[in-house]
C-alpha cells in the first residue's frame, strides 16, 4: 500500500484509508440528520435525542473497519441482528435506511474504491437486518376478480 497517514506510517487499516474519525463522524452525522426527518425511521428510535444512537453507529462502523474498539469496550459484542429485533424492519424501513446512508455518502469526499467497498458492506448489512416481511399485497385485486 502506498497511502500514508499523519504519522507517516503506511496506512494499514481500511479505517485509516477511509480517513479515520474525520471521515466516519461527518458520514454518520449526515445520516442521522436524515433519520431525524424520516417518518418511518424516526419513531423507531426510543430516545428523544438521536446523538447517543449516532455515536453507537459511528463507533460500530469505526471498529468494523479496523479503527478503535470503543464500541466493543462500551457495548460488548455487537450482536447486531439480535439488537435490531425489537424494531420492525421491513423492506420499506430497510430501503429508507439505505437511501439516507447513500445520500450521506454522496456528501463525503471518497475514492471510488472506498465508496464501492463501503456501499457493498452496508447493502448486505441492511438486508441482513430486515426482520419483517413487507405487508402482503393483492395488488388491488380481490379473489373474486380472478373468477370474472
Ligand atoms: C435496515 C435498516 C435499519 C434500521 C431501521 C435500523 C434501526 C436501528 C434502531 C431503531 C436502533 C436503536 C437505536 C440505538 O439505540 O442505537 C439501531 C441501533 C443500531 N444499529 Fe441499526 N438499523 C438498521 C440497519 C443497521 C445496519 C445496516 C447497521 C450496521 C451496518 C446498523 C447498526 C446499528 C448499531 C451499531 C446500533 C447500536 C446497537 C447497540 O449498541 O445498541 N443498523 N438501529
Amino acid at each position: 500500500m502506498t497511502e500514508s497517514n499523519d504519522s507517516g506510517r503506511p496506512a494499514t487499516t481500511p479505517y485509516e484509508l477511509f480517513g479515520g474519525s474525520a471521515f466516519f463522524e461527518p458520514l454518520v452525522h449526515a445520516f442521522y440528520e436524515r433519520v431525524a426527518h424520516d417518518d418511518v425511521l424516526r419513531p423507531m428510535y426510543p430516545e428523544g435525542d438521536l446523538a447517543p444512537a449516532e455515536r453507537r453507529l459511528r463507533m460500530f462502523l469505526e471498529q468494523y473497519w479496523g479503527g478503535p474498539t470503543t464500541y466493543d469496550d462500551e457495548r460488548g459484542h455487537p450482536r447486531l441482528r439480535a439488537r435490531h429485533m425489537p424494531y420492525r424492519i421491513d423492506g420499506a424501513a430497510r430501503d429508507r435506511w439505505l437511501r439516507h446512508m447513500h445520500d450521506a455518502m454522496v456528501e463525503q469526499d471518497m475514492s471510488a474504491d472506498n465508496e464501492s467497498a463501503l456501499w457493498q458492506y452496508l447493502l448486505g448489512a441492511a438486508f441482513a437486518m430486515q426482520n419483517t416481511d413487507d405487508e402482503p399485497t393483492t395488488h388491488g385485486f380481490t379473489v373474486t376478480d380472478v373468477n370474472k
